[in-house]
């Protein structure tokens, strides 16, 4: 049989189609528009995703043969807002995940409302990018939409009502729209009622790997497949990345650098940080995790290389940064390109460099960047170790772990080896991986993992540069709140 993975990114949407052995046969990108109506705004049309999904799935099958796939599995942006009237047809463009317009409702919710009611209700505190704070900011400002909301989606669930008809949510992805009692696995009725929301206009929630329906007539023949392929509820993306690396069951630790940056810690149980500063969502294998999510990652090297420096070939921009430079760079940057989510929560903070000279060349910003995207992963990894939480090691993924040097960078900030998965195709695999458990072909998730993902690769951290990286990265941690006061100004 054959598998199809979905990731649903937040600049294109990738498709995997896979063997029953999780051998990669064939995959297919199409990219759509991302647009910013307003600075710090950042939406995308739900109709676009499915184009791409409809136009590259006949794609993705080209010379196999469509009537062996037996199910689908998506992995998509998290906490984006889709709504839907009561024919199912989408009112707005989709706010998503690294939006930053709702900085009112946000202090409605944690300092009204009140933090503590907010993490005894759903285990987290509101953050910017999470879809509750944005419903009240269209009940505000756009009344007229908000009255036509029947059913409100997120990204790769508005994807999957198009496959089957179904209006589901798996509960790894509801966990980011702070309406779920993450804790007891349902919606929560006082936070539905905080933010008038009716309960029949959420989805219906499942486990990531169950079934959620089969496809519809309509879309098996637009995408060329059998009726009876089934499709499974899938994850966030960083819960079906960490499936993708086998980050499962407790104790596991994966940092993805995409678009976003996450430090995602699984955990069989369920636990809540005393702070909300890291994430407490529930996990794609049934289980639990915390995460910290720095929204410009991978996307910090792709705005310095492709929109300043008008180059795409970042391996030669980083061909001069040798490892006598690494860990003494005077230069540095804050990668708040899009505000902060995690652990900092200000939506105000911008991206900067500091500390430059006359002296300063081209290849001391690539590596300032380099380095700040680190040393921003390692703000919510020493929050995660202030709670006690062991990471001697972690999985490494996303577009930005295919660099060497940004791999030993990494090792060498956190002072942890970092290892690669030999399949690495981000959380479109790890929806093949519960796609394929909700067809039967593995008992559960960890099984899957087992049998299917393999270590490729290990980056071992080196004492002398962890050394050199140790006193830059204290020397980094005092910038932000130097300048903190004066973001509110600048915007
Ligand atoms: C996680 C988050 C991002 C998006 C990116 O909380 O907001 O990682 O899921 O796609």
């Amino acid at each position: 049989m054959l598998y199809i993975g979905i990731d649903l990114g937040t600049s294109a949407c990738k498709l995997l189609l896979a063997d029953e052995a999780g051998k990669i046969l064939n995959t297919v990108t199409h990219a759509y528009p991302l647009s910013f109506p307003q600075p710090g705004w950042s939406e995308q049309r739900p109709e676009d995703w499915w184009d791409a999904v409809v136009t590259g799935v006949p794609e993705l099958l080209q010379g196999f043969d469509a009537s062996q796939v037996a199910g689908i599995g998506a992995g998509g942006q998290m906490h984006g807002l889709v709504a839907l009237d009561a024919q199912d047809n989408v009112i707005r463009p989709a706010i998503l995940w690294n939006d930053g317009r709702t900085d009112e409702e946000v202090d409605y919710l944690n300092n009204t409302i009140g933090r503590e009611k907010l993490s005894a209700l759903t285990a987290n505190i509101a953050f910017a990018g999470f879809t509750a704070p944005k419903i009240l900011w269209m009940q505000k400002h756009e009344p007229e939409n908000f009255a036509k909301i029947d059913k409100i989606m997120l990204p790769k669930d508005y994807i999957n009502y198009k496959l089957t008809g179904v209006h589901s949510c798996d509960y790894s992805d509801a966990s980011g729209m702070l309406l779920l009692d993450v804790a007891n696995k349902c919606w929560s009725k006082e936070m539905l009622q905080i933010c008038a929301v009716r309960e029949e206009q959420m989805p219906e929630l499942f486990e990531s790997y169950e079934v959620t329906g089969t496809l519809t007539v309509s879309a098996a023949a637009q995408l060329g497949l059998p009726e009876a392929v089934k499709v499974v509820a899938g994850a966030g993306d960083n819960a079906a990345a960490a499936v993708g690396t086998g980050v499962v069951g407790a104790g596991g630790c994966n940092i993805s650098l995409g678009t976003s940056g996450t430090i995602f810690i699984s955990a069989g149980r369920f636990g809540v940080d005393p702070n909300n500063a890291l994430h407490a969502f529930a996990h794609a294998d049934g289980g639990y995790h915390l995460m910290g999510c720095m929204l410009s990652a991978a996307s910090c090297n792709k705005w310095l290389c492709e929109d300043i420096l008008k180059t795409a070939d970042y391996s030669a921009e980083q061909a001069g940064i040798t490892d006598d430079k690494l860990g003494r760079n005077h230069v540095f940057f804050l990668p708040y390109l899009m505000g902060e989510r995690s652990p900092i929560n200000d939506t105000n903070a911008r991206a900067t460099f500091t500390g430059m000279t006359m002296d300063t060349a081209r290849e001391d910003l690539v590596q300032a960047v380099l380095e700040g995207v680190a040393f921003a992963i390692r703000d919510s990894f020493e929050v995660a170790k202030s709670l006690g939480v062991q990471i001697p090691r972690s999985f490494l993924c996303g577009g930005g772990s295919k660099s060497p040097l940004w791999r030993k960078i990494f090792a060498n900030v956190l002072g942890i080896p970092l290892d690669t998965v030999k399949t690495e195709q981000g959380p479109g695999y790890g929806g093949v991986i519960l796609a394929m458990v909700g067809c039967g072909r593995f008992d559960s998730v960890q099984a899957a993992c087992r049998a299917l993902v393999e270590v490729a690769s290990t980056t071992e951290p080196d004492a002398v540069l962890t050394e050199r990286y140790e006193a830059r990265y204290h020397q980094f941690r005092q910038i932000y709140p130097a300048m903190r006061a004066l973001f509110p100004a600048l915007r």
